[in-house]
């Protein structure tokens, strides 16, 4: 478990105070999928080096399984990191050195013999799927391999926790769900606790359990992906789920049906997979155009937002469809 106790992280220069991290308290289970999403600047990647203690906190405390990691020695340190594996947007590989030598450095580094190494290595590449590849120089893969390669470097160590610091923004869209998947996987399969910063929702949405939500340095809202997404409560948190789950140009539908009214019906885990528009339809003998629709998919619930447009006469036949909707957990919005 993590627990970050009310930590601040203020760098000081000369001309300037940055508050970069301000008062921030969270835990993270063993296991989870824990997502930090904010903008540039908003002290994500300063709070993700003050896990693995590559920056101190001005004020606070760290505490890994219930050992204080801004308290430790430098051999304590030392051995309390090898449990934590780190990725970055960048990948950060030795250019001169092969994939397989690049998996096998933190090995080296922690003294572990040839013969062991090389035999660990080729079990993570086997993981990462990197087959083949051992002896390829970073400057031959592509940027989806180079960051499989980052994965397979970070758990050399058999670390319980994974810290990775925009490790998809680097990629295109089909490679960024390639590397999900394989963070994915190695969650379940090694129970391994991720720790996961990022700009982009569509990141957290896939892979994420719970989430919080950084502005200015503050955590200004947390919960699980599901209390987010249903009912976002800070403007920031709003904003980057209507990103990911209204259709783009709301605003461009209005125009475009100036007359009638546009419903934006929201569906939930309960209700998702079942016939409930045209259940609603028939109860209220309401005709309706599909505008646009969208179905996402968290690790927890899948749930989908609908535009609907429909003429403004009829003022019972609403009342009956909206009524129907609700009593089946559909949110109706008009926009
Ligand atoms: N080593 C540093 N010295 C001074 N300011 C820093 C340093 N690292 C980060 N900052 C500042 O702290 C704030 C948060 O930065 P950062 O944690 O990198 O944000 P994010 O990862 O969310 O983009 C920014 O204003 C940044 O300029
Ligand atoms: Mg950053």
């Amino acid at each position: 478990m993590i627990e970050i106790k009310n930590v601040s992280k203020i760098y000081q220069n000369k001309m300037q105070t940055i508050k970069a991290v301000e008062d921030v308290s969270l835990t993270i289970q063993d296991g989870e999928i824990y997502g930090i999403i904010g903008y540039s600047g908003a002290g994500k990647s300063t709070l993700l080096r003050m896990i693995n203690s590559l920056e101190k906190p001005t004020q606070g405390t760290v505490w890994i399984d219930q050992e204080n990691i801004s308290d430790l020695n430098k051999k304590a340190l030392n051995q309390a990191r090898t449990k934590i594996g780190m990725i970055f947007q960048h990948f950060n590989l030795l250019w001169s050195r092969t994939v397989i030598e690049n998996i096998e450095l933190p090995l080296e580094i922690a003294g572990v013999s040839l013969d062991k190494r090389r035999v660990r290595a080729k079990e993570l590449i086997e993981l990462v799927g990197l087959n083949g590849k051992e002896n390829s120089y970073p400057s031959e893969l592509s940027g989806g391999q180079k960051q499989r390669v980052g994965i397979a470097r970070a758990l050399a160590n058999h670390p319980t926790i994974l810290l990775c610091d925009e490790a998809t923004s680097a990629l295109d869209p089909d490679t960024t769900e390639s590397i999900l998947d394989l963070l994915l996987k190695i969650n379940k399969e090694l129970h391994l606790t991720i720790v996961l910063i990022t700009h982009q929702m569509e990141v957290v949405q896939k892979v994420c359990h719970r989430v919080a939500v950084m502005v200015e340095g503050k955590v200004v809202e947390e919960g699980t992906m599901k209390e987010i997404f249903l009912k976002p409560k800070h403007p920031v948190t709003k904003r980057f789920v209507k990103e990911e789950n209204s259709c783009n140009q709301e605003t461009d539908l209005k125009n475009v049906y100036t007359d009638g009214i546009l419903y934006k019906l929201t569906f939930t885990q309960e209700n998702s997979r079942q016939p409930i528009l045209s259940q609603a339809i028939r109860y209220s003998d309401l005709d309706i155009s599909i505008v646009q629709a969208k179905l996402t998919n968290t690790q927890e619930i899948s749930f989908g937002t609908m535009y609907i447009h429909t003429s403004k006469n009829h003022d019972q036949k609403h009342q009956h469809f909206i009524q129907f909707l609700n009593e089946h957990n559909v949110l109706v919005e008009v926009i």
